[in-house]
């Protein structure tokens, strides 16, 4: 699909029809998720992904009970993770592929990547790793619309509650969820955005 109509297709579906994405374009998405970019090359995340109807529907009603998320073919939880310091086996795992094979170098470059996260808290290291999840949300939507697949991206669920939902233990913890499947509706509205001189200034 041509980019430009692709970023007019998509939109915040409500309502999605029963047929279910194939396995091929659901794995597309996930890949094009991998391919996501991270600050530090951290990759702070997993995607959890359920495709049941009556899990799916579990799963609505910790989202105030979307009909989108009910009806989804396929909804992949982005989990945001937060071992991200110095100490982190999975932190040292990232930064290794960066540093070469010097332990001197390592040790440099890790002091450099995890310096910002080794001062944050949890819940800062969470909003650290969620505002990189949501570069993954987009990117999988974009990939998705590109296969003709509709999506919408959900900040609206009880976080403990998914969190528990989907039994997840430190270093993981909820970031967003992106409903897909195939639209059952046109979207009910125009796009509605600010224009171009109220956003843009040339400076
Ligand atoms: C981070 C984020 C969270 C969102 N959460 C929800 C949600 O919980 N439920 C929903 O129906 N739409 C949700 N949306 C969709 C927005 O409402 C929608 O993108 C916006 O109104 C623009 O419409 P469009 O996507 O159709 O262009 C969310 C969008 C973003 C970016």
């Amino acid at each position: 699909m041509d980019f430009e109509k692709l970023l007019h297709q998509r939109h915040a579906c409500k309502l999605f029809l029963e047929t279910k994405i194939s396995k091929e374009d659901i794995h597309f998405i996930l890949e094009s998720g991998l391919l996501t970019p991270s600050s530090h090359g951290f990759e702070p995340w997993k995607f959890l992904v359920l495709n049941d109807k009556k899990k799916n529907e579990e799963l609505s009603k910790l989202c105030w009970n979307q009909q989108n998320v009910a009806t989804a073919s396929h909804n992949i939880i982005i989990v945001a993770r937060t071992d991200l310091q110095s100490k982190d086996e999975f932190a040292q795992k990232q930064v290794r592929r960066f540093s070469g094979k010097s332990e001197e170098n390592f040790q440099r470059v890790l002091v450099l990547y995890t310096h910002s996260t080794d001062g944050m808290n949890l819940d800062e290291r969470y909003h650290y790793a969620q505002l990189q999840c949501y570069l993954a949300l987009m990117q999988m939507s974009l990939a998705a619309m590109s296969k003709g697949i509709d999506s919408c991206m959900i900040g609206g669920f009880e976080k403990e509650k998914v969190d528990t939902f989907l039994g997840l233990k430190n270093p993981f913890q909820t970031a967003v969820i992106l409903a897909l499947g195939y639209k059952a509706n046109p979207p009910k509205y125009k796009k509605q955005r600010l224009s171009f001189d109220e956003v843009v200034e040339f400076l």
